[in-house]
């Protein structure tokens, strides 16, 4: 069974903090060899499946020229929300090639770095990016972005739609380049109700989806956002071959939900990964359990890996899911 990490690269590995010193993430992106370094530490030391380009979400955001930057600790900073009409035209299209000059060499050096493990390519979905301009930063519950959305819905479809343009350019260039995969997070959508979420956000997020799907018909496309038990079905609808999962929905439970047609990504607790090992391996032979036989589950954890956690415990937790996930049991000594 594959496994592999949201968040992966960062900070849990001492060999990233030494590579990377004091560098501002916006800044190491920008350089192709550090980016293929960061992206590959983790496949060294975990042995998982698959890499996640090193990157962030707001990299296509400061490419089209808003002053974005990214505090320790905090995550996107923007000094000026978006609040009106008029913030839309801080928002241009991205230009490919133009805007991000390095990203199409960072992706190929990154590659040949892999020597064959597999790249996933990812953006921000329209809402989330959407939340760190609205809100100028983190919140607790989004409360910006959403009364946003009720008091000037078409600001807040026009916003999303700019937004949807950019990352569909941004996505494309990583594909173009050679990522074997795409992954959307949209991480804080789980503050929607799925009403809301249907009728202002699911458009937008589509025709990512949609356009990529017509111009790069193999590429699988992951959809993945915290605190979406109840709009699981509704993420079917964005044109996803895989649903990610997070921590709070049992796997077997999701699969009722998302249905036979996708595969299902997921879902250790990142917090249950600071515990010792045994503690862990039972978690990780629960979720085991709960996906059941059924082909088309990616092991994973329910959101991204915590600073503090023991990359031992990691590499351990990968080790396990080879040998007793399911493709395991059925890998070429069986067959
Ligand atoms: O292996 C990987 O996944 C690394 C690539 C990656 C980063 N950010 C690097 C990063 C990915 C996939 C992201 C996605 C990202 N960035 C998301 C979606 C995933 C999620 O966790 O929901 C979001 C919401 C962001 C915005 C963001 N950037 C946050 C919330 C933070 C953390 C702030 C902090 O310091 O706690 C960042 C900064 C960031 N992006 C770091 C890394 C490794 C840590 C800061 C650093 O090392 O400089």
């Amino acid at each position: 069974m594959p496994v592999w990490f949201m968040r992966q690269a960062g900070r849990a590995l001492p060999e990233y903090r030494l590579a990377k010193g004091s560098l501002s993430i916006l800044d190491a992106v920008k350089d192709p060899s550090l980016v293929a370094e960061l992206t590959v530490q983790p496949v060294r030391r975990y042995g998982v499946d698959a890499a996640i380009l090193f990157s962030d979400i707001v990299v296509p955001l400061a490419a089209v020229g808003l002053d974005i930057r990214i505090v320790p600790s905090k995550g996107p900073v923007l000094d000026e929300p978006f609040a009106s009409e008029k913030d839309l035209d801080r928002l241009r299209p991205l230009v490919p090639g133009e805007d991000l000059p390095c990203l199409a060499d960072s992706v190929g050096e990154t590659i040949r770095a892999l020597s064959g493990v597999p790249l996933i390519g990812f953006a921000g979905a329209p809402f989330t990016l959407a939340c760190y301009l609205v809100e100028g930063g983190a919140s607790r519950d989004f409360s910006a972005t959403r009364a946003l959305l009720h008091r000037a819905p078409h600001v807040f479809a026009e916003l999303l739609d700019r937004l949807a343009g950019i990352v569909l350019e941004y996505l494309s260039v990583q594909v173009e380049a050679g990522v074997h995969a795409v992954q959307l997070f949209d991480s804080w959508v789980g503050v929607l109700s799925p009403y809301d979420y249907a009728k202002a956000v699911l458009p937008a997020t589509r025709r990512v989806f949609d356009d990529l799907a017509a111009r790069y018909p193999s590429v699988p496309r992951v959809m993945f956002g915290v605190g979406t038990g109840e709009l699981l079905r509704l993420l079917t609808s964005t044109g996803a071959s895989v649903v990610g999962v997070d921590w709070r929905v049992p796997l077997d439970e999701a699969r009722r939900r998302i249905g036979p047609h996708y595969a299902i990504q997921g879902n250790l607790d990142p917090a249950a990964c600071l515990a010792p090992w045994p503690v862990v391996a039972e978690e990780a032979r629960r979720i085991l359990y709960q996906a059941g036989s059924a082909p088309g589950h990616v092991f994973n954890l329910g959101h991204g890996v915590l600073p503090g956690t023991d990359p031992g415990i990691l590499a351990e937790l990968v080790s396990l899911v080879h040998s007793e996930g399911r493709a395991g049991l059925a890998g070429p000594e069986q067959a």
